[in-house]
C-alpha cells in the first residue's frame, strides 16, 4: 500500500506549528514555534501579536517540518488546516498558507477543528486505541466531555457553563502573580503545596451531572486572597495553588469516571493542554485502574497546542472523503462536529 503523506499546519492561537504525518499515525516531523514569551509581558495571548507572529514565522516553520521529515511538496497526499475554533486573524494565517500550498501543488485541502485535533493526539502513542472512547478534553478554550464513537465523530455529554479548565489554571495563576500561561506554573508550584489545606467548591450542576463549571471556585480563590490580604496575612501560595487544582482535578475525575459508567466505556482517553497536568494524569490513572477502566493520555508535548495532532486529524478526515475547497475560511466558534 502506498504511504499517505500530509502537512498539517496549526495556528489557531499562540503556537506556529507545522507537521508532516505518515499514514495517520507515524510523526514524521513536529514543529512548534511557540510566542508564549511575548505574550507573557502582557498577561495573556494578544490577538494582534499573535497574527502578526504567525506571518513572519509560519513559512520557515513549515520549510523545517518538511526537511526534518526528510521529504518536499512534492511527496504530499494533502494539506491539513485547523480552520477553527480559535483566533480568527490567526487561523487566517494558517488556513491561508494552507490554501496557497494546497493549490500551488493541486492537492486535497483537508480543514480540521482544532478539538477534534486534540482528540486525535492520543492515536499517536497508541497505535492500539481505535473509537469507541471516552475523551475528556480540556484546554484554554473548552471542556469537553464527549464519546468519540468513530473517527472525528462525536456525542457530547457534557462541557463547561462558563470558564474553560485551562482558563480557570490561567486565571488563578495571575491572582496569585505567577504569570502567564499559569497552567504550568500551577501544576509546578502545587508539589510544594498542601493539596487539602483549604476546601473550595466542586460546582455541581442539577440535571446534568457531565457538565462543568469552574467560575465559583475560580471566585473563591479570588475571594480567599482578597480576606487575607485584608487581614494582613501572609497567603501561602503553594497550598493555595495545590487545593485550587485539586478541586479541579477531582470534578474532572469524578465526572468522567460517572460517565464511562452510565455509558458502559472500557477505554478512557484525555486531550488539550490541560491533560498535561501531572496531578490530573495521576488522578485519572488512579481511577481509571480502580475501575477498571482503560486509560490513554498523550505526552506532554501532544497535549499543547502542535500540528502533528492536527495532522493525524486530517488522516481520518481525508480517509473519509472530506475535502474543502478554494473558500475554506477561519470560523472562529466552529462547534465540534460541524463541517
Ligand atoms: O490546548 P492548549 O495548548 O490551547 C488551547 O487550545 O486552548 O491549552 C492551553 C491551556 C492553558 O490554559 C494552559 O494554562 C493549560 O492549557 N495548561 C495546563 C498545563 N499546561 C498547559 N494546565 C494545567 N497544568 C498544566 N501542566
Ligand atoms: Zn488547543
Amino acid at each position: 500500500m502506498e504511504d499517505t503523506l500530509i502537512l498539517a499546519i496549526e495556528s489557531s492561537c499562540d503556537e506556529t506549528a507545522a507537521s508532516v504525518v505518515k499514514n495517520g499515525r507515524t510523526i514524521l516531523s513536529n514543529v512548534i514555534s511557540s510566542q508564549i514569551e511575548l505574550h507573557k509581558l502582557y498577561g495573556g495571548v494578544v490577538p494582534e501579536i499573535a497574527s502578526r507572529k504567525h506571518i513572519e514565522k509560519i513559512n520557515q516553520v513549515i520549510e523545517e517540518a518538511l526537511s526534518e521529515a526528510g521529504v518536499t511538496l512534492d511527496d504530499l497526499d494533502a494539506i491539513g488546516v485547523t480552520y477553527g475554533p480559535g483566533l480568527v486573524g490567526a487561523l487566517l494565517v494558517g488556513v491561508a498558507e494552507a490554501k496557497a500550498i494546497a493549490y500551488a501543488k493541486k492537492l486535497p485541502l483537508v480543514g480540521v477543528h482544532h478539538i477534534e485535533g486534540h482528540v486525535s493526539a492520543n492515536y499517536i502513542e497508541h497505535p492500539d486505541l481505535e473509537p469507541p472512547f471516552l475523551c475528556l478534553i480540556v484546554s484554554g478554550g473548552h471542556t469537553h466531555l464527549v464519546i468519540v464513537k468513530d473517527y472525528g465523530e462525536f456525542e457530547i455529554l457534557g462541557r463547561t457553563r462558563d470558564d474553560a479548565a485551562g482558563e480557570a489554571f490561567d486565571k488563578v495563576a495571575r491572582a496569585i502573580g505567577l504569570g502567564y500561561p499559569g497552567g504550568p506554573k500551577i501544576d509546578k508550584l502545587s508539589k510544594e503545596g498542601n493539596p487539602h489545606a483549604i476546601t473550595f467548591p466542586k460546582a455541581k450542576i442539577d440535571g446534568a451531572p457531565y457538565d462543568f463549571s469552574f467560575s465559583g471556585v475560580k471566585s473563591a480563590v479570588l475571594n480567599y486572597i482578597n480576606q487575607n490580604k485584608m487581614q494582613g496575612k501572609e497567603i501561602e501560595a503553594a497550598d493555595l495553588a495545590a487545593s485550587f487544582q485539586q478541586s479541579v482535578v477531582e470534578v474532572l475525575v469524578e465526572h468522567t469516571m460517572l460517565a464511562a459508567k452510565d455509558y458502559h466505556m472500557d477505554k478512557v482517553a484525555i486531550a488539550g493542554g490541560v491533560a498535561s497536568n501531572g496531578t490530573l494524569r495521576q488522578a485519572m490513572k488512579e481511577a481509571c485502574e480502580k475501575n477498571g477502566l482503560k486509560f490513554y493520555h498523550p505526552s506532554p508535548i501532544f497535549c499543547t497546542d502542535n500540528a502533528a495532532m492536527i495532522g493525524v486529524a486530517a488522516y481520518y478526515e481525508y480517509k473519509k472523503g472530506t475535502r474543502h475547497g478554494w473558500d475554506l475560511n477561519a470560523v472562529p466558534n466552529l462547534k465540534l462536529g460541524e463541517r
